[in-house]
């Protein structure tokens, strides 16, 4: 079935490292971005996710807490199996930063894709 747990690796250099799912679907990991708009220096940043479990190449979504930044990223996806057998994982993200007024809010979060492949 759908088998999310290990390393991956994005078009950006950034890596996590997932768990395997619970009998729910739910699973945590790692997130080690390589890149960053916030002003302190990077750390390794807890994530939780959900996954289904029904289908060879599911659909999973998680949440990324930055432990240097006050924003949060949320990512949805699907895995997919390549004519090589190679797992791939297409996602979506939407980063939100705090904004220090309601009239920046507007431009508060971003958007943006990334594909994961194994390490
Ligand atoms: C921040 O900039 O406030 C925290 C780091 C955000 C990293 C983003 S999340 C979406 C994109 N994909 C990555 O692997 N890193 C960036």
């Amino acid at each position: 079935k759908c088998n999310l747990s290990g390393w991956w690796q994005n078009d950006l250099g950034s890596k996590m490292n997932l768990s395997t799912a619970d009998s729910h679907g739910n699973f945590s990991g790692v997130y080690y971005t390589s890149v960053s708009s916030a002003q302190k220096p990077i750390e390794p940043s807890p994530l939780s996710g959900s996954q289904h479990l029904d289908e060879d190449e599911c659909t999973f979504g998680f949440i990324v807490n930055w432990k240097f930044s006050d924003s949060i990223a949320t990512f949805v996806g699907q895995c997919f199996s390549g004519d090589n057998g190679d797992e791939v994982l297409k996602t979506s993200w939407l980063l939100r930063e705090k904004s220090n007024s309601l009239s920046s809010d507007w431009k508060a979060t971003r958007i943006g894709n990334n594909t994961f492949t194994r390490v």
